[in-house]
């Protein structure tokens, strides 16, 4: 009895306390994971912008000078492309694409910790691309996002045709053909499907290309991402989704009110925070606390079920990169091939650096070496994780 009263009064003392505590603060991002209990009056806690604003805001506020560019793909979407001078002499060029659910916003939204804005700082003219799907480049000539025409494309036409489209943009501004490309997760991929089936264009247009956590093999993924490849596996639901036309994962307002309950509302905020690391890997000294809620924030922007689809016919195929399985008759008619061939690996003519996290469930050494292997022998070039200093001798 008299250990239940107890309880009682703990119980009372945390919820009251909470409650107390809580007032709506202008902080939403914190230095510790231990600081997002206590966000108020905290002073590890502060107001980042880049937690709402999009790109323009982020980088007129710093005083840069941006200039948004729309171009069309030989199959009918239009891109939007930023492109950022520094404020000195220009030292380089450097084009970032960002990942699956995601959209320019990752490079600028993180105060001095983003890549963008350290580059711009260092002299870099820094290049912000937006693949189809995203929220800055969400339209077609002929089709809206609501058609699942829309959506019948994964990394390859983001590659194939979203790239080509990009890197002539680049050239037509700039007159320049030594573009240092840097890429997030599935834009390596799609980096890699565009080098290879367009080996001259990319030689005419890259001095190199720098993939940071791609998959390009993915025969030994860990952890989280097999299991989830696993359970998209098992249970269809890609293919049932295909079959109902929906084209698209779940994103947009509808998600974002249910995620702003969730993670926006003091204390579950704390609890959304520690929750994001099963899925991407173990590692909180490594990952910033004050990133966290920035990256739940903006997480996900629109991507096509054809891509997650794309993925697990490589994964269940032996993990190497090949096109999209259409069926045997339909690959006939395309690929002359009942089944779809590798990408040409052998073709890639710019040189590749790739550099992975210890803790990634989805990319690790093995599968990094095995795609190495594949590659021209005069182009390998192995990982490491020093990468600031490789980005400034090229
Ligand atoms: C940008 O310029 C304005 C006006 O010149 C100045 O007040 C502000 O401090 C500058 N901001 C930055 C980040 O340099
Ligand atoms: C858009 O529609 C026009 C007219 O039907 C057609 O000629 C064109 O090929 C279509 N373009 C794309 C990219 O689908
Ligand atoms: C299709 O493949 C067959 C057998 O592999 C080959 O003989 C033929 O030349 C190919 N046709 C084309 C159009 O590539």
């Amino acid at each position: 009895m008299k250990n239940k009263s107890k309880l009682f009064w703990i119980i009372v003392t945390i919820v009251s306390s909470i409650l107390l505590f809580y007032k709506s603060s202008s902080n939403n991002v914190c230095k510790n994971y231990s600081d997002y209990f206590l966000m108020h009056n905290n002073e590890n806690c502060w107001h980042e912008p880049g937690y709402y604003a999009e790109v323009p805001q982020i980088i007129l506020q710093r005083n840069y000078s941006l200039e948004t560019y729309y171009t069309v793909t030989e199959d009918g979407y239009i891109l939007k492309t930023f492109r950022i001078l520094p404020k000195g002499e220009t030292k380089g060029l450097i084009f970032l694409e960002h990942s699956f659910v995601a959209n320019a916003e990752i490079w600028v939204d993180k105060g001095d910790l983003s890549l963008g804005l350290y580059l711009l700082d260092k002299g870099y003219e820094v290049w912000l691309g937006n693949l189809r799907g995203s929220k800055y480049s969400n339209t077609h000539l002929n089709y809206t996002m609501s058609d699942f025409e829309y959506w019948d494309f994964s990394f390859h036409e983001q590659g194939y045709y979203d790239m080509k489209s990009q890197f002539d943009l680049v050239q037509r501004i700039t007159n320049r053909n030594d573009i240092v490309f840097i890429s997030y997760s599935m834009a390596g991929t799609s980096s890699i499907a565009y080098a290879s089936l367009r080996p001259n264009h990319a030689k005419n247009s890259l001095k190199a290309i720098i993939n940071i956590g791609s998959l390009i093999h993915i025969s030994n993924m860990q952890g989280a991402a097999r299991d989830v490849a696993n359970i998209l596996e098992n249970t269809k639901i890609l293919k049932i989704m295909q079959w109902l036309r929906i084209g698209w994962l779940p994103y947009g307002s509808v998600l974002s009110f249910f995620k702003n309950i969730a993670c926006n509302s003091h204390p579950f905020r704390s609890l959304c925070i520690i929750a994001h690391e099963p899925m991407i890997g173990f590692s909180k000294t490594e990952m910033d606390a004050s990133n966290v809620p920035i990256i739940l924030q903006k997480f996900p922007d629109g991507a096509s079920v054809k891509s997650l689809n794309h993925y697990l016919q490589m994964y269940y195929s032996g993990g190497k990169m090949q096109l999209y399985d259409y069926g045997p008759e339909e690959n006939m008619r395309l690929y002359n091939s009942t089944k779809p061939p590798l990408y040409p690996l052998r073709n890639i003519n710019v040189p590749v650096f790739t550099y992975h996290g210890t803790e990634d469930f989805f990319t690790n050494s093995k599968d990094i070496e095995d795609f190495y292997n594949d590659l021209r022998q005069k182009l390998k070039y192995m990982a490491t994780r020093r990468w600031k200093t490789i980005i400034t001798s090229i």
